[in-house]
């Protein structure tokens, strides 16, 4: 069946969906859905001029049920605020559309519930989270060699992720800043790195225990390193006495940002260019987490958001043996403004960088040689999953998912509960079990056997 797509949120994100699927005409490109008109227009201008494809019918949000009927949509992708995400998951589902949300599939365990029973009692449609880390064939290398048991069982796995102060700086600028709005960096962003580990190890989490904090951004901690000046004013654009903070983004000097946020500024009231060292930001920017999975697999994770250098380490120790994966990007001093692209030629495959700053795969077997595996990000955004992702997700028509990388609402939970638990965890200083927060399908063991 030909997809008729509409999109609620289209914001920055939207745009890698929208310009996949209107050069590749792989689906019907068919309607907008926002609670900002500047940002439809901007869209449906940039259709008409990079891709020649005619604009498309504009609704705002509390006409969402009309966009369906009236343009016979079949198909939402869901990229508004994570906050939001459950919400358009459960109005399309009520209409009989499928539904392609970003991640985090939502924010918390309500809204995380409010999902499942929906789609219980709506099985016509189906939802899929665009976990497009699982596409980057970098990721898919990893999860090839474990499941040919290069290294026996995994029984351990240490993921190690870090943002650096040019991208990482980027999230206390802007909604994920809030906790309501995102769930914090443990449910937006380590969604991604739960994700992957479920994944690579087909692993159900059954427990976690998290510490951490605000402990760079924010006026207290400027101020406690001596760097009150740069708490002084509220946002960076247009701001005089922000000059020479390397912390400051220009909205105005970026045309992407400029019409889609500086533009929509009186019509909405956002600021996407927040100074990163204001009071009020209510998320942690330095992370650890213990999980432990229903397969006995055990993760330590650390995600630190102030680091010089952005990029993963992650090891998974096996019964016979251990594999060693590093994905470094340049360092933030010459990477250009961050839009979250991590192209190849971000990823740090240049001649004469050292081992650590490369993609990076080694295994280790018990009494063998230690030998490398060759992997290579592939052109487009995250690495090259995001166009390998958008393909199948739109235009597949069946193409075969061998290494199991769609995934749909149960393992969507499985990786935001990890979150929500750690969220738990911090404030109470407990280890939370899932099945506290939400009962996912309990005789389970493995997330392939989740949807
Ligand atoms: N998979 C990835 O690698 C990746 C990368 C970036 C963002 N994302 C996800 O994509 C989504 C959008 O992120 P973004 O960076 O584009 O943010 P954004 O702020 O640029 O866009 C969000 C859009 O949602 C709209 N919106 C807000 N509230 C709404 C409501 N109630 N109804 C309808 N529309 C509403 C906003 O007006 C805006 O246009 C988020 O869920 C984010 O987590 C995923």
């Amino acid at each position: 069946m030909r997809h008729r797509v509409s999109f609620v949120g289209v914001g920055h994100r939207a745009t890698r969906f929208i310009d996949e699927l209107a050069s590749s005409k792989s689906a019907d490109l068919v309607g907008f859905c926002d609670i900002s008109a500047t940002r439809m227009a901007a869209h449906n201008r940039w259709l008409v001029e990079k891709h020649g494809h005619p604009a498309v019918a504009t609704f705002g949000a509390d006409q969402f049920e009309e966009m369906i009927r009236s343009t016979r949509s079949n198909l939402v992708v869901v990229a508004t605020v994570d906050s939001h995400h459950d919400e358009y998951i459960v109005r399309a589902l009520k209409l009989g559309c499928h539904v392609v949300t970003e991640k985090p599939m939502t924010t918390d365990e309500v809204k995380c519930r409010r999902i499942l029973e929906s789609a219980q009692r709506c099985p016509e449609g189906r939802i899929t989270v665009a976990f497009n880390y699982r596409w980057a064939p970098t990721n898919a290398k990893v999860k090839e060699l474990l499941d040919s048991g290069v290294v026996g069982r995994v029984k351990s796995v240490n993921l190690e992720w870090l943002l650096d102060t040019r991208h990482g700086a980027d999230y206390f600028r802007r909604w994920h800043s809030e906790k309501l709005q995102s769930g914090g960096l443990l449910v937006h962003k380590s969604t991604h790195h739960f994700d992957l580990v479920n994944w690579w190890t087909d692993s159900i989490p059954a427990d976690v225990f998290a510490s951490g904090g605000l402990r760079f951004y924010g006026d207290t901690n400027a101020v406690a390193r001596g760097e009150g000046s740069r708490t002084r004013y509220p946002r960076y654009t247009g701001q005089d006495a922000a000059r020479g903070d390397a912390f400051a983004i220009d909205l105005s000097a970026n045309p992407h940002f400029r019409d889609l946020y500086l533009a929509a500024e009186p019509e909405t009231g956002y600021i996407r260019d927040r100074n990163v060292f204001r009071p009020g930001i209510d998320i942690e920017d330095d992370l650890s987490v213990i999980v432990r999975y229903r397969s006995d697999v055990m993760l330590t994770y650390t995600l630190n958001a102030f680091s010089p250098r952005e990029g993963m380490r992650v090891v998974f120790n096996g019964d016979r043996g251990r594999l060693e994966y590093y994905q470094f990007e340049k360092s933030h001093g010459t990477k250009s403004e961050s839009d979250e692209g991590h192209s190849p030629s971000d990823n740090g495959d240049s001649e004469g960088r050292p081992d650590t700053e490369k993609t990076f795969i080694r295994v280790y077997p018990h009494f063998g040689s230690p030998y490398s595996v060759a992997a290579q990000a592939g052109p487009g955004g995250h690495w090259g999953g995001d166009p390998l992702m958008v393909r199948h997700l739109f235009g597949g028509n069946g193409a075969s998912d061998a290494l199991g990388r769609v995934a749909g609402h149960e393992q969507g939970a499985a990786s935001i509960l990890v979150g929500a638990a750690a969220n738990q965890s911090l404030v109470s200083g407990r280890r939370i079990s899932l099945s506290e927060l939400v009962s996912l399908k309990p005789g389970a063991r493995r997330l392939s056997e989740l949807t």
